[in-house]
C-alpha cells in the first residue's frame, strides 16, 4: 500500500496523526495544506516528507499554470515548502530536484515528482535487501532487533528504511523479535512502528525510551537499526531524539549500531553534526499527554525533535548502493 500518492490534480496521503485508531486519508490540493500536513506530522519521516514536498511543488507549478503567475512564484512557493521542517535533508533535496524541471513546464514538474515517489519504493527495496544481508553478517541469525521512531512504509512511500530491513529479515525467517522504543513525545514507535509490525505479523514489544539503553545492556538485543534524517559529511547522524542513548548503550555492550538511509539522506554540504539544525517543536507536546496537560502550569519544556549520534558510535551506514563503516574511520 502506498502511503502518499499523486492523483492527477491532488495528493492523497494517510493522516499519521490518527493512527493506529483510525485510518484516515487526506486529500491535499494546495501548498498551504501540504505545508501544514508536514508541520503537524500528518505526513512524516525523511523520505515521505521529501516526496510530499515534491508533490507540493507540483501543485504550485500546476496552480501557476492556471493563474499565469510565472516561474518566480513557483520558486517562492518551493522555498516555503523546503522550510516546512529543517532537519531532514530529504525535503530540500526533493524540492530542488523537481524544481529543476520548471523550465520545461508544469507537466515536467509533475512527472518528476511522480518519478521520485516511484524511485523511493525501488530504492528502499534495494536498501532493505542490502541491509538484511549486513545485519546477518554483523550479528548472525535469528536476530533480536532494536529500533527507534518509525522508519517503515509510513515514513517513506511503501517500503521503509530500517523497518524495511526488519521486514526483509522477517521474510527470510531470520528474525526472532523486534523491540520498538515508544518514541516520546509523539509516539511514532508505539503508534506507528507497532502498527506496521502488527500488520506484518512480526513479534514485537514496546519499551519506554528510558528503558531502551538498559534493554541493550541486559543482552536482550543482537543489533540496533535506526533511520536518519540527515547524515553529515563526517558520518555524524541526525535522527529522532532518543537515538543517541541507544548508540551509547550499543557501543558499551558491543552490539552493532546500524543506520539505514537512502543516499538522498547523505548531505555532503554539511560538514559535521554540529552544523545540523535540530528542529525545536512546541513545548506543549512534552507538557501534555493525550490532549491533557500533565505538568504544572508554571513548568516549561525543551522539545528538540532530533539528536546527533557521533560517527564513532555508528558501526555502519547502509544505503541502497553501499555500506560505510564510520566507527572504523570510513566517511560517506
Ligand atoms: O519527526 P519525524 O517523525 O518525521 O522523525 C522521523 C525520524 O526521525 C525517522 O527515524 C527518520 O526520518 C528516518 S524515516 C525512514
Amino acid at each position: 500500500m502506498r502511503t502518499l500518492e499523486w492523483r492527477g490534480d491532488h495528493v492523497v496521503l494517510i493522516d499519521q496523526t490518527r493512527l493506529p485508531d483510525e485510518t484516515v486519508w487526506l486529500e491535499v490540493g494546495d501548498v498551504d495544506t501540504m505545508i501544514d500536513a508536514i508541520r503537524r506530522l500528518a505526513v512524516r519521516g525523511a523520505p515521505a516528507i521529501g516526496v510530499a514536498g515534491a508533490f507540493a511543488v507540483a501543485l504550485a507549478a500546476r496552480r501557476a499554470e492556471v493563474t499565469g503567475s510565472g516561474d518566480d512564484a513557483v520558486r517562492a512557493e518551493a522555498a516555503r515548502i523546503a522550510d516546512a521542517r529543517p532537519t531532514a535533508v530529504n525535503l530540500a533535496w526533493a524540492v530542488n530536484r523537481v524544481l529543476a524541471h520548471l523550465p520545461s513546464g508544469a507537466d515536467a514538474v509533475v512527472a518528476a515528482a511522480v518519478a521520485l515517489a516511484d524511485e523511493d519504493v525501488e530504492t528502499n527495496r534495494r536498501l532493505a535487501r542490502r541491509g538484511a544481508d549486513l545485519l546477518v553478517e554483523l550479528a548472525g541469525t535469528p536476530l533480536r532487533v532494536h529500533t527507534h521512531c518509525n522508519t517503515g512504509g509510513l515514513a517513506c512511500v511503501e517500503w521503509g528504511t530500517a523497518l524495511g530491513i526488519v521486514r526483509a529479515l522477517h521474510e527470510r525467517n531470520a528474525l526472532t523479535s523486534v523491540t520498538a522504543d515508544e518514541t516520546r513525545p509523539l509516539l511514532q514507535g508505539s503508534r506507528l512502528t507497532a502498527f506496521e509490525l502488527a500488520q506484518l505479523g512480526i513479534a514485537h514489544q514496546i519499551v519506554t525510551d528510558g528503558a531502551g539503553p538498559s534493554v541493550i545492556a541486559r543482552g536482550l538485543t543482537d543489533v540496533v537499526v535506526v533511520g536518519a534524517d540527515r547524515i553529515a559529511a563526517n558520518g555524524d547522524v541526525a535522527n529522532k531524539i532518543g537515538t543517541y542513548p541507544l548508540a551509547l548503550a550499543a557501543a558499551r555492550a558491543g552490539v552493532p549500531f546500524v543506520v539505514a538511509a537512502p543516499e538522498s539522506t547523505l548531505d555532503p554540504a554539511t560538514a559535521t553534526g554540529d552544523d545540523i539544525e535540530i528542529e525545536a517543536r512546541d513545548p506543549d507536546e512534552v507538557l501534555s499527554f493525550a490532549g491533557r496537560r500533565v505538568a504544572p502550569a508554571a513548568s516549561d519544556a525543551l522539545n528538540p525533535a532530533f539528536d546527533v549520534t557521533p560517527a564513532d558510535l555508528v558501526t555502519a551506514i547502509v544505503t541502497e548502493r553501499r555500506t560505510i563503516r564510520p566507527a572504523a574511520g570510513e566517511r560517506p
